[in-house]
């Protein structure tokens, strides 16, 4: 094996064969507890590849990723990479109803390409909660070079993962939510992992923090994530402006912002020029939204800014979040506001608004309701029109293959129903090639963020109030946001348009984790049903596919301790002979 690895190497160093147009990225990730103390207080947390937060994996539009994820956990796992589209293979995108998932001290290896894709997103565990306890880490897709940046280079790159942190393991959250109670208030907000600087009493002491340093005068590409159990927050760095660029792989048009609201699940750059005095350091801030923010005083992460020539430490009070109190259009014109650009190149050198969604024939209207958690069966859980949503044992295109009955059914209803809730397992019979949207309703007190796998959604409208025909006037049909993951303002709703090209099976969800255990998903099921030999609209089913349900007894057994350190030495071996190599070339 690690022969063959070898002589592949030597033949693609050799005739640069393999390094060409599609490359190929090999990553390992293993997740496992380590004990860490975010907030000062001692808690099991997921690390990947023993780090909390993860590595950053950073690759090149089109590029093949190899993904070996080896379980080193006590329970099921499965990573997922929201926003990467994961083009004509749904089978890789680690969720329940598209994956079975790798079992305590097992490894699976995702292989995807990254097609036609730039951007910033973040992969995280989609099972059992675990993004509560951790196990995430950035994805970045960076441009070829021979398509140009809608901006200069900037003269770095940084990343922040900001989210909400219970002291609480993610069992015990579960646990929580599987007798029917409420999460109840975070104890924190954690940035790249680390817990709040001492920016005044309120903050316990010895908490180590984050700090990002900068040089003056120098201008950074900010890649900011939030990768929270459930709270909104709002991004600023004192006395700095953010130029936002990008959203989940898609340019805005550049437009500087003192704050920005991040919701649970969403990606945004920002180039930041560092053009103050330092006369001290500069805090970053992330405070939470849409809550009463005097009562959550405490789930604040502040991390520092510190330029090379700083004069001394951040002091005073933070910087001011929003205050919209009493003004309700504040949080709806800012959401609109980031608009694309659509003259600029995104992954291809053509404009990414040359597909001039506003002027496609709408071929149907899905409106999809939620509503506060109720008791269903005896259970406190959350639904989409009704219906909370039972994972297939079975994953929904391998009980396809296999002709498996009776793991899902296709009756999701296209508008709320007027009946009682019921857990199901419910999938919504998605037609390929349809350009069709989707009115999310919020009728929940809290705000929402919906995501969508394999596809960007174009965000036309976000209102508060109930959505009618009428709505659709005031839609931005010329240069709305694309985007995977999107906010629902309590009360309120959101329009988005997708054009539905890529067949798989992909998973529509509340990136809310609490909202999401409890029922609040469902799958589009966007099928070719044309003939297909050469497998050109979905790949067919990998190899190494995992089994589970009623096909268990395909699955072959795994032992997981010969394969570990076998990968180890011919990685090391590979990577010391590229290097010996490229010394020679
Ligand atoms: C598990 O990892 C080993 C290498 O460490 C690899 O050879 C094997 O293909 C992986 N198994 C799966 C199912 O991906
Ligand atoms: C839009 O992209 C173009 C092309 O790259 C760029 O020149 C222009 O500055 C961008 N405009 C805005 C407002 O971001
Ligand atoms: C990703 O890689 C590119 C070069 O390919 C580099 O310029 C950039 O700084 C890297 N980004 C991160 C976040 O590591
Ligand atoms: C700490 O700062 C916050 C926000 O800046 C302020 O509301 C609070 O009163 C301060 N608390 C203490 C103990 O100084
Ligand atoms: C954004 O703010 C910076 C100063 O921080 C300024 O130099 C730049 O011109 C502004 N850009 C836009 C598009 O407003
Ligand atoms: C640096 O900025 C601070 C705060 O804006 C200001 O008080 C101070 O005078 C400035 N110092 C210089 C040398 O410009
Ligand atoms: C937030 O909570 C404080 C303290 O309980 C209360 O006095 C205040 O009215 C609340 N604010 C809002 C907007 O509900
Ligand atoms: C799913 O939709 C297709 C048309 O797109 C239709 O032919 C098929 O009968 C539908 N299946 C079910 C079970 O409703
Ligand atoms: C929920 O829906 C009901 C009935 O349509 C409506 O009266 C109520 O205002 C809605 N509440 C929210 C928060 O949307
Ligand atoms: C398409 O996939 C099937 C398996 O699903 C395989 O048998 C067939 O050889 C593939 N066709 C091509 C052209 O690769």
């Amino acid at each position: 094996m690690a022969m063959f690895e070898l002589r592949l190497v030597l033949i693609c160093l050799l005739f640069r064969l393999c390094f060409s147009e599609d490359a190929s990225k090999y990553v390992t990730l293993e997740l496992s507890y380590i004990t860490a103390s975010p907030l000062g207080v001692p808690q099991k947390v997921i690390a990947v590849n023993g780090k909390f937060p993860g590595p950053i994996i950073n690759v090149t539009t089109n590029e093949n990723v190899i993904v070996n994820v080896r379980n080193k956990l006590n329970e099921n796992a499965l990573l997922t990479w929201p926003g990467v589209q994961m083009r004509r293979t749904s089978w890789q995108d680690g969720v329940l109803g598209t994956n079975c998932p790798i079992r305590p001290g097992w490894n699976w290896t995702y292989q995807f390409q990254v097609k036609d894709q730039i951007g910033s997103f973040f992969y995280f565990p989609s099972l059992n909660f675990q993004r509560a306890s951790g196990g995430f880490g950035s994805f970045v897709i960076t441009n070829r070079k021979v398509i140009s940046l809608p901006f200069n280079m900037p003269d770095g790159d940084i990343v922040i993962l900001m989210g909400d942190w219970y002291t609480r393991s993610h069992t015990a959250l579960r646990a929580s939510l599987d007798s029917g109670k409420d999460l109840g208030m975070p104890d924190g907000v954690l940035i790249n992992g680390k817990g709040p600087y001492q920016y005044n009493a309120s903050v316990p002491n010895g908490i180590e923090y984050e700090t990002i340093n900068v040089d003056p005068g120098k201008t950074y590409r900010v890649r900011v994530h939030n990768v929270g159990v459930s709270t909104c927050l709002n991004f600023r760095i004192q006395g700095h402006n953010m130029l936002l660029a990008e959203a989940e792989g898609y340019y805005t048009q550049q437009s500087n912002y003192t704050s920005l609201d991040i919701h649970v699940g969403q990606s945004y750059s920002f180039l930041v020029t560092m053009d103050q005095n330092a006369s001290s350091d500069y805090y970053i801030v992330a405070s939470p939204r849409f809550v009463n923010q005097s009562i959550w005083q405490r789930v604040t992460g502040v991390a520092i800014l510190h330029y090379s020539n700083s004069k001394g430490k951040a002091t005073g009070p933070l910087p001011d979040p929003p205050n919209d109190v009493y003004d309700t259009s504040y949080a709806v014109t800012q959401a609109m506001s980031i608009r694309q650009n659509v003259s600029a190149s995104g992954a291809r050198p053509n404009a990414q608004g040359s597909f001039h969604y506003g002027q496609i024939q709408v071929t149907e209207t899905i409106v999809l309701k939620n509503v506060p958690p109720a008791i269903i069966d005896g259970k406190l859980r959350t639904t989409l029109n009704g219906i909370s949503f039972v994972n297939p044992d079975t994953p929904v295109r391998l009980a396809d293959k296999f002709d498996v009955k009776g793991s899902y059914k296709l009756d999701f209803p296209s508008r709320p129903l007027n009946r009682p809730p019921r857990l199901d397992r419910s999938i919504i019979n998605a037609t390929y090639k349809g350009f069709i949207e989707i009115v999310l309703q919020n009728n929940d007190t809290v705000v929402q963020s919906f995501h969508m796998d394999g596809y960007s959604f174009f965000v036309v409208g976000i209102a508060y109030g109930e959505w009618t025909q009428n709505s659709q006037g005031s839609y931005n049909k010329y240069d709305a946001i694309a985007r995977s993951t999107t906010q629902v303002l309590p009360g309120g709703w959101t329009a988005i348009y997708v054009s539905l090209d890529n067949v798989g099976v992909w998973n529509l969800r509340a990136e809310n984790l609490d909202r999401w255990y409890l029922g609040q998903e469902t799958y589009m099921r966007v099928i070719n049903s044309e003939p297909d030999p050469s497998n050109k609209t979905e790949f067919p089913m990998p190899d190494n596919v995992l089994f589970c349900g009623a096909l268990s007894h395909l699955q072959k057994q795994q032992d997981p301790s010969s394969a570990a350190s076998i990968n180890g030495w011919s990685t090391l071996i590979l990577i010391t002979l590229s290097a010996m190599i490229s010394t020679w070339l």
